[in-house]
Parts: C-alpha cells; structure tokens; sequence
C-alpha cells in the first residue's frame, strides 16, 4: 500500500547563506524524498526560511532596510541555493506569514487552555542606550573564569567555560557598546514540567511509528532519555517562549509588547508551509496531516530531518507542543551530524566554510557533492567529514571511471553503426545482472538512510557491467568482420544495465539521470514500473558527455574563494551562524548549565568548588520507592530542623534496612527537584567505574568522629 508522508527539512535563518554544513541535511533528505516517490509513495516536502528574532531584526537595522525586505531578499538566496543542489521542496515558505502566525496563535491558544502557559517574572541583561533586551550572545564582556577580553555571554571561546551572562566582568551590550543593566520582566512559559507532558515524552520517545520504525534513531533515544531522566524524575524545566518588544515576530495574542520566541513559531513553520501548499495544489486534506485523530485514521506520517544541535527542540518541545494542541504528533526524526571538512570544523581562515553560492559560482558540479555526501551518511547522527581529496577520488572513479564510462564505451557503436537503434539483449547476461540487483539491498538502503552502503552495492553492479564490457571488447568486436550481431547485442545489453544502474542513483544524482533518460530515450525511471531490457529497436539519442572529472585545482579555487583573513571582524553583531549555536545554547543552558559547564571547563576554580555545599549527613530514614526501580528514598539529618528527603539511584546496591544509620556525604546546596514521588533536595555521592564495568556504587563515608551537618572542603 503506497504511503502518505509530509517530509520536512529543519528551516534555515534567514540572516546566513546556505553553507555546505548545510547541505549535509538537506541532501539526505532530498534523497529520501527522491527514493519515496519512485517507489510510488506520495511525499509533500516542505521547508521554509526562519524570520524571526533579534539577529534578523539588528541585521535589518544595520543594512537599513526592514526586516521583512531582508527576509524577502534572504528567501529567493536560500530557495535558488537549495534548486542549484537539486534540493526540491514543494513549497519553500517563510515563517512570517499568515499561515504561520494562525498555527502559532491556534496551538499557543490551545496550549493555554490546557494550562500549559504560565508567566513569571525573569530578570536579564537590558541595554539602556538601544532600549531592549539583550540576548546572551548579544552581551560581552571578560571571561569569569580566564579573563579573555570580548567573549559573548554564555561561553568563552578561549578556555571553553560556560556561564550565564551576569556572570561577566564588564559586560557591555554588543549592539551599542552601553554597560546592561538587570531589569525584570514578565515572560511567558510552556509548562514541559507538568505530569502530562513528561509522561507523553517517556512514552513518544521510545515508541515506534505506525510503520513500526522507531520515531528516534539509538543515539536521539539515549540522548532524550539523558534529557528526561530515570522513570519518576523529572528533570525538565520549562520553556521560556516569550520575547520583549522590540523584536521582530508575532505578537503573543492579550500580550502587548510579548512576541513569540523564534523557536516557538519556528516549527509550527513547517505546518504553514504545507498549509500553503495544500492552498496552491487544491487536492491536498490539510487536517490529514495536522490532527491528531484524522492522521491516525488516514495513517499519514510527518518525517522532521534536522540536525542533531536541534534535536532538543524537536523531540521535547514540538511533539509536547503538538500534542497537547490536539495536532498530530511527529512520526520520526531523522537526525544527522555536522559537516567536518578534512577532519576539522569548517573554517574561515582555512577557506572551508564554503558556501553553497561560492561552489555553483566555481562551477563545481553539485551533483559531485550529493554523491560524495550520500556515501558518507549512514542513517545516524555521526558526523559526516568532506576529505576533499577523497571527494575527487570518488567521483572520478566511481561515477566518471565506472558508471558513467559503461556507456561512453558502447554508445557511440550503436549510433554510428546502427542508426541508434537497439538490438535485443544477451539473455544470460541480462539475467545475472538482475539476479545479482535483486540479492542486494539497495531499497532497503535507503528506506533506512544508508546511503553509503547503497551507493557501494550500486557501484557492485557497476563494476559487473563493467566486467561484461571488458569481457567481450566492443571496440574489438567493431573491428572483426562478421561480428555485427554480437557488437549489436553487447552494447544493447550494456546500456540496458546502465539504465539500471541509473535507476538505481537517480536518487542521488537527479539531474545526472534526466540527461540519461534523454539519452536512453526512456520515460521517467521509478523503482515499480519496466524491469525488462530495453525492447529490441528502441531508438536512442547520440550520447553526449555526461559528467566530467574533478580536477583539484577547481577545489583549490573554491577554497581560495571561501578563504577570509584572519583579522577579526569588524562587525560588533553576531554573525548568523553564531546566532544559530546561540539558539541552541539557549535551550540546552536552560535544561543543562550544569552539564555544560562540566564539559566545557576542563579545570574549575577554587571559587567553583566552593560553590558546592557538601555536608556529612546521617541516613535517618530509608526505604524503597513504590513503582521505582532504581531508587530509595532517604531521610538525611544534617543538622537542620528537619531532615532532607533525597532520592538516590542506589537500589542496585544498597538494602535500605542496612543504610540506617550510616554517615555519609551529600550535596546540600542542590536545587530541590520535583519527582514523581516527592521532592529530592539534594544528593547523595556515590562512587563508581566510568565505564560502568562492574556495576558497583559505593556511598561515601567519612572518617570517624565527622558529625551531621559538617562542611566539606
Ligand atoms: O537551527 C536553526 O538553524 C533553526 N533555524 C532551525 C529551525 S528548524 C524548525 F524548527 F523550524
Ligand atoms: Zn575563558
């Protein structure tokens, strides 16, 4: 039964070009459309620009236009960028539209009904010269922890330290140079702490879709169940998903001067670019895909390709946003890792940040990019590195040297010595081939993004026609008198399998395979329709060259294109992709400033250790946990009027009847956390094997005579 999918690619800011690390997304998933649809499937695949925010707004200002002349300018760059890399969405919107503001007010209007939306107040940097809020990585100022002049305010990019933006000596506003001052004020949250939406994110993200796929590759389901914590924790907070005037975006409905975070109304993006394909095409059931109780009865399905430094966004806040709205939920994400070129970061000074603009203006054949990024992805959130030498041994070999080299060798036999005209095919040789196709894997491949082990089975069969032309020499056979027939029927058979092998790539190399549907005189390739040899008599077109080499002094030209010096920017402003690890850093600092900080800081200071008030405290109390499997819940004295009450994940371990009464030492300056069970206000330490080899946990203890309630250090 054919499938009913709406696919979508993670929208672009419109304040940055497209760069390769782009692509790396935006390839796969085109890929996957491709495939999906040649199979017979109908697929509607959208994306759009993401408008809002501040970035978009101070750029505007700078450049002396209005936001929405840029973000017009910025949609037809992206769109022309994306077409230039076969990249075909259906519908390429923008996040500034009515479609979008009517899904963001509906769902938030829902969402509020179902008392999900709370305000408190939240005190933050304010630029008193520019008169607004300053996002973090709109604040700068001396590093806390190293002292390095000029670093933004939520890490430092010289020793890597994570912090929050009050935390900066001398702090000054990166729009207008003006020292912030704190000020208060009133913003709105979505309520992902509440019960129901930590109950409905353990059960979505360990669930399968209804085609029994699981909704999150391995690496995503580890990560969320990192994020979520053990059953009966609750380790998410709330999301702040409000903005101050002035900022460009919608106006929350009864909030003046309350504009909706650029991640609320960002993936709501999605549904508004379908929304308004489904108004230009006429044929399409919009609610089919947007309620929840229509999309389970018409068993359509909403695939999200994103990248993994979003991954937060899209399996926390969306589904829990979507559900709770009554909309459909996603059936899967389909995450991939970021782009390294010659195994680094991509690089300004080293030219590597390249453009997407830059490699079509350097007339690189982008076709060359999707086949050597196909080989690269595997359908997990693994980086995928572009070796740049390795990309011109690739292409040259695979698809000049094999594929595209089967039919350079035979065609030019069946046009000058038989009109053009096609012979019946050599039967033995027709059925081997398909026989060794049909004991692969190519569809399965990429139903499952593994493109690369696709493209290796493919280039397989390649190197099989290739053996057969090799084989019987047709060059040599043109020159043997009497050998007409067999030239006849060696090239025919040739080109028959190259047609397949066609087939078999034209996901990945679209426009590769128009030229030889042209060529080969052949309607549309899908995976469903003629399996049969091309029909004795079929008339092809002269063949004309059909992809060339790669030369490295083209990629040369393409780094020395891309190449900045090294002298720092004059531009006060973030640049855009700053502002994109911004957004990320947002969410994730909400959710895991403490995790973050461990990573980033190598070393801490004396003054972060004393930050962590660790006291001897005496186990009073401690039982297990009804409908907890990991825990035991503990009474802890620690000199204070009442005991704390901790729950501990040392059930594997521990008896609690034997814990009564033991010294032991813990965290008390924690901030208390609300479970399933209780409130935990604080935490036990416990030692154990990094690598989990042994499984022991051992609570400590200290010497004798330290008593309940003594410090540390
Ligand atoms: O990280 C980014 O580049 C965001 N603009 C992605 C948004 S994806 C979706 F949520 F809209
Ligand atoms: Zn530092």
């Amino acid at each position: 039964m054919s499938r009913k999918i709406l696919v979508t690619n993670a929208l672009p800011y419109a304040n940055g070009d497209i760069h390769l690390g782009h692509l790396v997304g935006y390839i796969q998933c085109d890929i996957w459309v491709r495939y999906q649809r040649m199979r017979g499937n109908t697929v509607h695949y959208v994306c759009a620009d993401d408008t809002h925010g501040t970035p978009v707004m101070l750029r505007a200002e700078k450049e002396g236009v209005t936001p929405e002349a840029l973000i017009a300018r910025v949609h037809g760059e992206h769109l022309r960028d994306f077409t230039d890399f076969g990249v075909a969405f259906d519908h390429y919107h923008s996040t500034h539209t009515p479609e979008n503001r009517a899904y963001a007010e509906d769902i938030y209007g829902k969402l509020k009904t179902a008392a999900l939306i709370d305000t408190r107040s939240i005190e933050q940097f304010y630029d008193p010269v520019k008169e607004m809020f300053l996002p973090d990585r709109f604040i700068k100022g001396e590093c806390p922890k190293c002292g390095a002049a000029d670093q933004y305010g939520d890490n430092c990019e010289v020793c890597g330290a994570a912090y929050a933006p009050t935390e900066l000596k001398n702090p000054y506003s990166a729009v207008s140079g003006a020292k912030p001052v704190l000020r208060s004020s009133e913003h709105y949250f979505f309520r992902l702490s509440d019960d129901r939406a930590v109950a409905f994110l353990r059960e979505w993200t360990r669930g399968s879709n209804a085609s029994g796929v699981k909704r999150l590759q391995a690496e995503a389901a580890n990560k969320m169940n990192e994020w979520l914590g053990e059953d009966g924790e609750n380790k998410l907070s709330d999301w702040d998903i409000s903005r101050d005037a002035p900022y460009f975006g919608f106006e929350i409905p009864g909030a003046p001067g309350k504009y909706f975070y650029v991640w609320l109304d960002a993936p709501i993006g999605y549904l508004a670019s379908f929304n308004k394909l489904a108004q230009i095409r006429g044929d399409i059931v919009i609610e089919d895909f947007t309620d929840a109780a229509r999309a389970e009865a018409s068993a359509t399905e909403m695939v999200h390709f994103i990248g993994k430094d979003i991954l937060y966004f899209h399996a926390l806040f969306w589904p829990a946003m979507l559900k709770f709205a009554g909309y459909r939920t996603p059936s899967q994400l389909c995450v991939n890792g970021f782009l390294t070129v010659d195994g680094a970061k991509m690089s300004k000074s080293r030219g590597t940040f390249i453009t997407a603009r830059s490699y079509v203006e350097q007339k690189l054949n982008p076709e060359w990019l999707r086949y050597y990024f196909a080989g690269k992805s595997n359908g997990t959130m693994e980086d995928v590195d572009l070796n740049l030498d390795d990309m011109i041994a690739k292409v040259n070999s695979d698809l000049v040297g094999k594929f595209v080299n089967i039919a350079s060798r035979c065609a030019g036999f069946v046009t000058k010595r038989f009109e053009g005209r096609l012979a019946a095919t050599d039967a033995a040789a027709t059925a081997a081939f398909a026989a060794a196709w049909a004991s692969g894997s190519i569809a399965t491949c990429y139903e499952e993004r593994d493109y690369s082990r696709a493209l290796r089975e493919i280039m397989h069969l390649a190197d099989l026609a290739n053996q057969y032309v090799n084989e019987h020499k047709p060059w040599e056979l043109a020159k043997q008198e009497g050998q007409e027939t067999r030239l006849h029927e060696v090239c025919s058979t040739a080109l028959t399998m190259f047609r397949d092998l066609t087939r078999y790539l034209k996901p990945v190399l679209p426009a590769l395979a128009e030229k030889v549907e042209a060529f080969l005189a052949i309607a549309d390739l899908d995976w469903h329709g003629d399996w049969i040899a091309l029909p004795a008599g079929h008339t092809i077109t002269p063949y004309a060259h059909l992809m060339t080499r790669i030369e490295r002094k083209q990629i040369d030209a393409l780094l020395d294109a891309n190449r900045e010096s090294l002298a720092p920017a004059a531009s006060a402003a973030p640049k855009a992709d700053a502002d994109t690890s911004s957004q990320q850093r947002h969410a994730e600092k909400q959710q895991h400033a403490a995790a973050a900080t461990e990573a980033a800081a190598a070393h801490i200071s004396i003054d972060d250790f004393t930050k962590v008030d660790l006291r001897i405290a005496k186990i009073v109390d401690a039982s297990h946990v009804d409908g907890a499997d990991k825990l035991i819940r503990l009474q802890l004295d620690i000199g204070e009027d009442r005991p704390r009450q901790v729950f501990a994940g040392i059930k594997s371990a521990y008896d609690p009847a034997t814990l009564v009464g033991r010294l032991t030492v813990m965290v008390a300056n924690l901030a208390p956390r609300k479970m399933k069970f209780g409130m935990s206000e604080g935490m036990v330490l416990a030692a154990s094997d990094p690598d989990g080899k042994t499984g022991g946990l051992y609570i400590l203890a200290p010497d004798n005579g330290a008593t309940p309630g003594m410090r540390v250090k």
